[in-house]
Protein backbone atom coordinates (compact mmCIF):
# COMPACT_ATOMS: atom_id res chain seq x y z
CA UNK A 1 0.00 0.00 0.00
CA UNK A 2 1.56 3.43 -0.77
CA UNK A 3 0.93 6.43 1.33
CA UNK A 4 -1.34 8.18 -0.36
CA UNK A 5 -4.35 4.76 -0.18
CA UNK A 6 -6.52 4.67 3.10
CA UNK A 7 -5.83 2.12 5.28
CA UNK A 8 -8.73 -0.19 5.68
CA UNK A 9 -9.61 -3.33 8.30
CA UNK A 10 -11.82 -5.63 7.01
CA UNK A 11 -13.90 -7.63 10.22
CA UNK A 12 -14.84 -10.96 10.18
CA UNK A 13 -18.56 -10.52 11.74
CA UNK A 14 -21.02 -13.08 12.58
CA UNK A 15 -18.08 -15.65 11.48
CA UNK A 16 -19.17 -19.53 11.08
CA UNK A 17 -16.75 -21.47 13.41
CA UNK A 18 -15.46 -25.19 12.51
CA UNK A 19 -12.99 -26.38 14.87
CA UNK A 20 -10.66 -29.27 13.21
CA UNK A 21 -9.21 -31.08 15.99
CA UNK A 22 -6.45 -33.67 15.63
CA UNK A 23 -6.89 -36.46 18.04
CA UNK A 24 -3.52 -37.55 19.21
CA UNK A 25 -2.02 -40.64 19.10
CA UNK A 26 -5.63 -41.99 17.62
CA UNK A 27 -4.21 -45.43 15.75
CA UNK A 28 -5.18 -47.78 19.10
CA UNK A 29 -8.39 -45.82 19.69
CA UNK A 30 -9.45 -46.00 16.23
CA UNK A 31 -8.82 -49.71 15.71
CA UNK A 32 -10.62 -50.84 19.11
CA UNK A 33 -13.69 -48.08 17.61
CA UNK A 34 -13.62 -49.59 14.21
CA UNK A 35 -13.81 -53.58 15.99
CA UNK A 36 -16.57 -52.57 18.13
CA UNK A 37 -18.87 -50.65 15.34
CA UNK A 38 -18.48 -52.94 12.77
CA UNK A 39 -19.63 -55.96 15.08
CA UNK A 40 -22.53 -53.57 16.17
CA UNK A 41 -23.14 -53.26 12.30
CA UNK A 42 -24.02 -57.25 11.78
CA UNK A 43 -26.94 -57.49 14.64
CA UNK A 44 -28.55 -53.81 14.38
CA UNK A 45 -30.35 -53.43 11.13
CA UNK A 46 -29.77 -49.20 12.19
CA UNK A 47 -31.90 -45.96 11.32
CA UNK A 48 -32.29 -43.86 8.61
CA UNK A 49 -32.10 -40.25 8.76
CA UNK A 50 -30.26 -38.47 6.58
CA UNK A 51 -27.99 -41.06 5.29
CA UNK A 52 -28.22 -41.90 1.44
CA UNK A 53 -27.45 -45.94 2.14
CA UNK A 54 -25.30 -47.37 4.48
CA UNK A 55 -25.58 -47.82 7.89
CA UNK A 56 -26.42 -45.97 10.82
CA UNK A 57 -26.57 -46.49 14.70
CA UNK A 58 -29.12 -45.35 17.08
CA UNK A 59 -28.31 -42.47 19.14
CA UNK A 60 -26.90 -44.48 22.15
CA UNK A 61 -23.60 -45.01 21.02
CA UNK A 62 -22.53 -43.81 24.58
CA UNK A 63 -24.27 -46.11 25.99
CA UNK A 64 -22.59 -49.29 24.59
CA UNK A 65 -20.25 -48.75 27.63
CA UNK A 66 -17.10 -49.59 25.94
CA UNK A 67 -13.87 -47.78 27.24
CA UNK A 68 -12.93 -46.14 23.75
CA UNK A 69 -16.48 -45.17 23.63
CA UNK A 70 -16.03 -43.07 26.68
CA UNK A 71 -12.43 -41.76 25.71
CA UNK A 72 -13.90 -40.11 22.52
CA UNK A 73 -17.13 -38.45 24.24
CA UNK A 74 -15.07 -37.05 26.49
CA UNK A 75 -12.45 -35.76 23.93
CA UNK A 76 -15.62 -33.93 22.44
CA UNK A 77 -16.81 -32.77 25.77
CA UNK A 78 -13.50 -31.72 26.58
CA UNK A 79 -13.10 -29.60 23.37
CA UNK A 80 -16.35 -28.07 23.14
CA UNK A 81 -16.14 -26.59 26.80
CA UNK A 82 -12.61 -25.21 25.36
CA UNK A 83 -14.36 -23.65 22.42
CA UNK A 84 -17.21 -22.19 24.15
CA UNK A 85 -17.27 -19.02 26.53
CA UNK A 86 -19.83 -16.85 28.52
CA UNK A 87 -21.29 -13.90 26.54
CA UNK A 88 -17.66 -12.19 28.34
CA UNK A 89 -16.02 -14.15 26.40
CA UNK A 90 -14.35 -16.01 29.46
CA UNK A 91 -14.12 -19.54 30.12
CA UNK A 92 -17.60 -21.48 31.57
CA UNK A 93 -18.05 -24.52 32.51
CA UNK A 94 -20.47 -26.59 30.92
CA UNK A 95 -22.08 -30.04 31.84
CA UNK A 96 -22.56 -31.45 28.00
CA UNK A 97 -25.68 -33.60 27.38
CA UNK A 98 -24.52 -35.51 24.64
CA UNK A 99 -25.79 -38.16 22.25
CA UNK A 100 -24.40 -39.83 19.57
CA UNK A 101 -23.96 -42.58 16.57
CA UNK A 102 -21.78 -44.80 14.62
CA UNK A 103 -21.85 -44.16 10.96
CA UNK A 104 -20.70 -46.83 8.32
CA UNK A 105 -20.14 -45.66 4.24
CA UNK A 106 -19.57 -47.96 1.82
CA UNK A 107 -19.23 -47.86 -2.33
CA UNK A 108 -21.99 -45.06 -3.03
CA UNK A 109 -23.19 -44.00 0.05
CA UNK A 110 -23.26 -40.51 1.00
CA UNK A 111 -25.18 -37.91 3.58
CA UNK A 112 -28.09 -35.57 1.94
CA UNK A 113 -27.75 -31.71 3.65
CA UNK A 114 -28.98 -31.08 6.96
CA UNK A 115 -29.06 -29.83 10.29
CA UNK A 116 -29.05 -31.23 14.20
CA UNK A 117 -32.02 -28.86 15.51
CA UNK A 118 -31.99 -28.86 19.51
CA UNK A 119 -28.06 -29.37 20.05
CA UNK A 120 -25.43 -26.51 20.52
CA UNK A 121 -22.62 -28.51 18.71
CA UNK A 122 -22.06 -30.78 16.71
CA UNK A 123 -19.25 -33.17 15.72
CA UNK A 124 -18.06 -35.79 13.58
CA UNK A 125 -15.25 -38.01 13.92
CA UNK A 126 -13.21 -40.64 11.51
CA UNK A 127 -12.80 -43.26 12.68
CA UNK A 128 -11.76 -44.80 9.65
CA UNK A 129 -11.26 -42.30 6.09
CA UNK A 130 -12.00 -45.53 3.31
CA UNK A 131 -8.48 -44.20 1.90
CA UNK A 132 -9.99 -40.52 1.22
CA UNK A 133 -7.34 -38.87 2.63
CA UNK A 134 -4.47 -40.30 -0.02
CA UNK A 135 -7.36 -40.74 -2.98
CA UNK A 136 -9.07 -37.79 -3.92
CA UNK A 137 -11.63 -39.17 -6.49
CA UNK A 138 -12.96 -41.31 -3.95
CA UNK A 139 -15.23 -38.39 -2.85
CA UNK A 140 -16.74 -39.07 0.75
CA UNK A 141 -16.00 -35.34 1.68
CA UNK A 142 -17.88 -33.27 4.50
CA UNK A 143 -19.19 -30.90 2.78
CA UNK A 144 -20.54 -27.52 4.35
CA UNK A 145 -23.39 -25.24 2.96
CA UNK A 146 -23.12 -21.40 2.80
CA UNK A 147 -24.73 -20.24 5.64
CA UNK A 148 -25.82 -17.16 3.72
CA UNK A 149 -27.36 -18.75 0.85
CA UNK A 150 -27.04 -17.46 -2.27
CA UNK A 151 -27.07 -13.64 -1.06
CA UNK A 152 -23.64 -13.14 -0.95
CA UNK A 153 -23.51 -14.32 -5.02
CA UNK A 154 -26.35 -12.33 -6.26
CA UNK A 155 -25.04 -9.40 -7.42
CA UNK A 156 -21.81 -10.10 -9.01
CA UNK A 157 -20.92 -14.11 -8.64
CA UNK A 158 -17.72 -13.79 -10.35
CA UNK A 159 -16.25 -11.07 -7.54
CA UNK A 160 -15.32 -12.34 -3.85
CA UNK A 161 -13.94 -10.24 -0.97
CA UNK A 162 -10.48 -9.76 0.08
CA UNK A 163 -10.75 -11.79 2.84
CA UNK A 164 -9.77 -15.09 4.70
CA UNK A 165 -12.41 -17.04 3.48
CA UNK A 166 -14.18 -14.56 1.23
CA UNK A 167 -14.27 -16.52 -2.03
CA UNK A 168 -16.90 -18.62 -0.48
CA UNK A 169 -19.63 -17.29 -1.97
CA UNK A 170 -23.11 -18.97 -2.16
CA UNK A 171 -21.39 -22.58 -2.72
CA UNK A 172 -19.73 -25.05 -0.33
CA UNK A 173 -16.87 -26.09 1.37
CA UNK A 174 -15.22 -29.47 1.72
CA UNK A 175 -13.26 -30.91 4.36
CA UNK A 176 -11.48 -34.06 3.55
CA UNK A 177 -11.91 -36.65 6.37
CA UNK A 178 -8.70 -38.02 7.69
CA UNK A 179 -8.57 -41.21 10.38
CA UNK A 180 -8.16 -39.17 13.95
CA UNK A 181 -9.78 -36.10 12.95
CA UNK A 182 -12.98 -34.51 14.84
CA UNK A 183 -14.87 -31.25 13.28
CA UNK A 184 -17.19 -29.44 15.21
CA UNK A 185 -19.64 -27.30 14.44
CA UNK A 186 -22.44 -24.91 14.85
CA UNK A 187 -25.79 -27.28 15.08
CA UNK A 188 -27.73 -25.09 12.73
CA UNK A 189 -24.95 -25.59 9.93
CA UNK A 190 -26.40 -27.62 7.02
CA UNK A 191 -23.72 -30.14 5.87
CA UNK A 192 -23.56 -33.21 3.93
CA UNK A 193 -21.28 -36.05 2.68
CA UNK A 194 -20.32 -36.58 -0.41
CA UNK A 195 -20.98 -40.27 -1.94
CA UNK A 196 -17.88 -42.26 -1.03
CA UNK A 197 -16.21 -43.68 -4.16
CA UNK A 198 -13.98 -46.56 -2.39
CA UNK A 199 -13.66 -50.08 -1.71
CA UNK A 200 -13.13 -49.79 1.79
CA UNK A 201 -15.22 -48.33 4.53
CA UNK A 202 -15.82 -44.89 5.88
CA UNK A 203 -16.83 -45.30 9.24
CA UNK A 204 -17.53 -42.08 11.82
CA UNK A 205 -19.27 -40.81 14.77
CA UNK A 206 -21.70 -38.68 14.84
CA UNK A 207 -22.52 -36.52 18.45
CA UNK A 208 -24.65 -33.75 19.47
CA UNK A 209 -23.66 -31.59 22.77
CA UNK A 210 -26.09 -29.71 24.04
CA UNK A 211 -26.10 -27.32 27.53
CA UNK A 212 -27.89 -28.79 30.88
CA UNK A 213 -30.66 -27.50 31.43
CA UNK A 214 -28.84 -24.34 34.22
CA UNK A 215 -30.94 -24.08 37.59
CA UNK A 216 -33.33 -21.15 37.54
CA UNK A 217 -31.52 -18.31 39.60
CA UNK A 218 -34.40 -15.71 38.50
CA UNK A 219 -37.21 -14.66 40.84
CA UNK A 220 -39.58 -17.87 40.34
CA UNK A 221 -43.46 -17.50 40.50
CA UNK A 222 -45.09 -18.37 43.19
FE1 LIG B 1 -24.87 -34.43 10.49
Amino acid sequence: MNESEASAKIRGIFPTPVVECVIPNSAGLNFELKQLILEREKSDKGTQHSNLGGWQSDWEFESWGAAPVKTLLDAARGMATQITCDRAGRPVPVNWVTNSWANVNRDGNGNEFHTHPGAYWSASYYVDDGGIGDDPPLGGEFEIQDPRGVAPAMLAPNLAVAMPGGQSIGASELVRPRAGLMLIFPSWLSHGVRPYRGGGVRISVGMNLTPAPQPQTGPTAA
